[in-house]
């Protein structure tokens, strides 16, 4: 199966948002994937609602949006009135990660859990068959640009092997450092979606770069 490929969209102009998103629209990209940093919960602060409907209102595309930030069950409702298809919220920000799933499914997006790069996947095993999505973490949250944490490859395969045994339907999708060298063997090792911010938006024809990643498998 082909990857879903979800651009970060925090790598893109800010000044000239709207043109990024139609870019966005016209290329293979499948998601829009929506960075929320707080500046608590990460140390960095990107952007909030007024953004992210602005975003909504040109795109054409489901919203995948990764929510980085303290006590995320405050604010589900509100990313889904803004636009939100998919939550994801951390498992290290979330005292009742269960309760909060079922408050992101009960709004109808789509429930994802994200977890940081030091955190054990073994941790999801009495939640993993309630979610849509796991987002692994390839960098430490909070900044776009930064070098893919090698590790990764194993929690794919520790993760794949918890959802067997636990009967998940969950996409795997890796966020951080992604770019045509590592994305192969992520594909092989079973991620099913792949987020990229710098590898797309840094390059000299960003609808290319997609097609490129899609067609990788
Ligand atoms: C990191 C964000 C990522 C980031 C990816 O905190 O969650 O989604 O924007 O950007 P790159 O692909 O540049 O690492
Ligand atoms: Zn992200």
């Amino acid at each position: 199966m082909r990857p879903l490929i979800a651009p970060s969209v925090l790598a893109s102009d800010f000044a000239n948002l709207q043109s990024e998103v139609e870019m966005l629209n016209k290329s293979q990209a499948d998601w829009l994937h929506i960075d929320i940093m707080d500046g608590r919960f990460v140390p960095n602060i990107s952007f909030g609602f007024p953004v992210m409907e602005s975003i909504k209102g040109h795109a054409q595309k489901p919203m995948d949006v990764h929510l980085m930030i303290v006590e995320p069950e405050l604010y589900i409702e509100k990313f889904r009135e803004a636009g939100a298809d998919t939550i994801s919220v951390h498992i290290e920000a979330c005292t009742h990660l269960h309760r909060t799933v079922q408050q992101i499914k009960a709004t109808g997006a789509k429930a994802g859990i994200a977890v940081n790069p030091h955190t054990s996947v073994q941790l999801l095993e009495d939640v993993i068959a309630d979610v849509d999505l796991v987002c692994l973490m390839s960098v430490n949250p909070g900044f776009g640009g930064q070098k893919f944490i090698e590790n990764t490859y194993r929690k794919i395969e520790a993760l794949k092997n918890l959802m067997v045994q636990r009967n998940s339907q969950a996409l795997i999708e890796i966020d951080g450092g992604v770019n045509q060298n590592n994305a192969p063997l992520l594909l092989e090792k079973g991620a099913d979606v792949l987020v990229a911010g710098s590898f797309v938006f840094s390059s000299a024809d960003p609808i290319q770069t997609i097609a490129d990643l899609k067609s990788i498998k």
